[in-house]
């Protein structure tokens, strides 16, 4: 017997009574009653052939409680890890004798940076995720071991350069030399995997407003990451996040770094163009 996707996602909904389908709320979202996001807009034009009104931020799908532990520096748990990758900023490390203060002196050198990334690199020849940027700077630049790619230095780092660029609409390149990863990206989106044969869109873009287990199904953004989850109290790097998702369709996952989660990132940032840089957001 042919396990179908659809019969699939049906197996995992959840038949909450009242809720079967709970609508994404219409709350804003501002930060420190002062930044105010954007968390809804309209569908980028690559995506003019999917049947979607607009794009949502993860934050709209979570609970009041949850959404207010985001609205406020002194209460999002994540800001205790861009702290930590302040620290790190400083810090001196490696054969160079250098700090990334060194050469970039303050975080503030990084506005605007999370927005677009992943980008294309015109000298590695290839599309780089933050991450990478990072561990390039750390190796090349400053003789020191890269951080572990889904580590807790790795996540505190990103969240500091995140904050940096918060309320700033995400505007990934998709066009030029970095087309191709991109096309890449996309048909991995599209791709079924598993036992279970489901594709990312089978979930965040076939069901998103439906519940699944006890969880509100979200468009699955990534504007929000690094995201401090309320389940396992840590900062969560996007590819984490991916390798989770894959392995919940009980199939093999992609390793984090690897060339197909970094192209899974470009397409996925893509389908977050117009939304705030939210991280370090907060999710359950
Ligand atoms: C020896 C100097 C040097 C040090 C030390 C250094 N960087 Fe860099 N960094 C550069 C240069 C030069 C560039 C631009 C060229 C490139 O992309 O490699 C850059 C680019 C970047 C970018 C990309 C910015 C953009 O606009 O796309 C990021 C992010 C970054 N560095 C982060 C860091 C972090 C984090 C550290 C510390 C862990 C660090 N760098 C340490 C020299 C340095
Ligand atoms: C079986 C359904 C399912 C599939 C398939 C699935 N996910 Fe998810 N995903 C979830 C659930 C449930 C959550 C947690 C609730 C939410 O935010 O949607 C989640 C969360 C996410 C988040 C976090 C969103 C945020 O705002 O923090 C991202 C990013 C994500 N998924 C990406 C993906 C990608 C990329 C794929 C394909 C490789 C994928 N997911 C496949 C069910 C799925």
């Amino acid at each position: 017997m042919k396990f179908n996707a659809m019969t699939a996602v049906a197996a995992l909904m959840l038949a909450v009574p009242g809720v079967a389908s709970a609508d994404p709320d219409d709350d804003n979202l501002v930060i420190n009653g002062e930044t105010e996001m954007i968390t809804k807009a309209e569908v980028p034009a690559h995506m003019e052939d999917v049947a979607m009104d607009e794009i949502m931020s993860g934050w709209h799908f979570r609970s009041d409680e949850t959404q207010a532990l985001e609205m406020d520096d002194f209460d999002n748990p994540g800001m205790i890890f861009v702290d930590a990758g302040m620290d790190q900023w400083n810090a001196v490390e490696g054969s160079e004798g250098k700090s990334c203060a060194t050469c970039h002196e303050g975080p503030e050198s990084m506005t605007g940076v999370r927005a677009v990334y992943p980008k294309w690199d015109e000298e590695a020849g290839e599309v780089q995720t933050l991450a990478m940027q990072i561990n390039d700077c750390r190796e090349n630049n400053m003789g020191a071991e890269p951080y572990k790619y889904t580590g807790g230095q790795m996540a505190n780092m990103e969240a500091l350069i995140s904050v940096q660029s918060r309320g700033m609409p995400v505007n990934v390149a998709i066009d030029g030399p970095a087309k191709e990863t991109w096309e890449k990206g996309k048909e991995l989106y599209y791709t079924r995997t598993g036992q279970l044969e489901l594709s990312c869109a089978n979930c965040h873009e076939d069901n998103y407003g439906n519940m699944i287990r006890a969880d509100h199904l979200s468009q699955g953004q990534i504007n929000g990451f690094p995201t401090y989850r309320l389940k396992n109290a840590k900062l969560n790097t996007v590819h984490a996040r991916f390798k989770g998702c894959v392995r919940d369709t009980r199939a093999e996952t992609y390793k984090p770094g690897s060339d197909a989660f970094v192209a899974l990132e470009l397409y996925v940032a893509s389908r977050g163009n117009g939304l705030s840089v939210e991280g370090p957001s907060v999710r359950n």
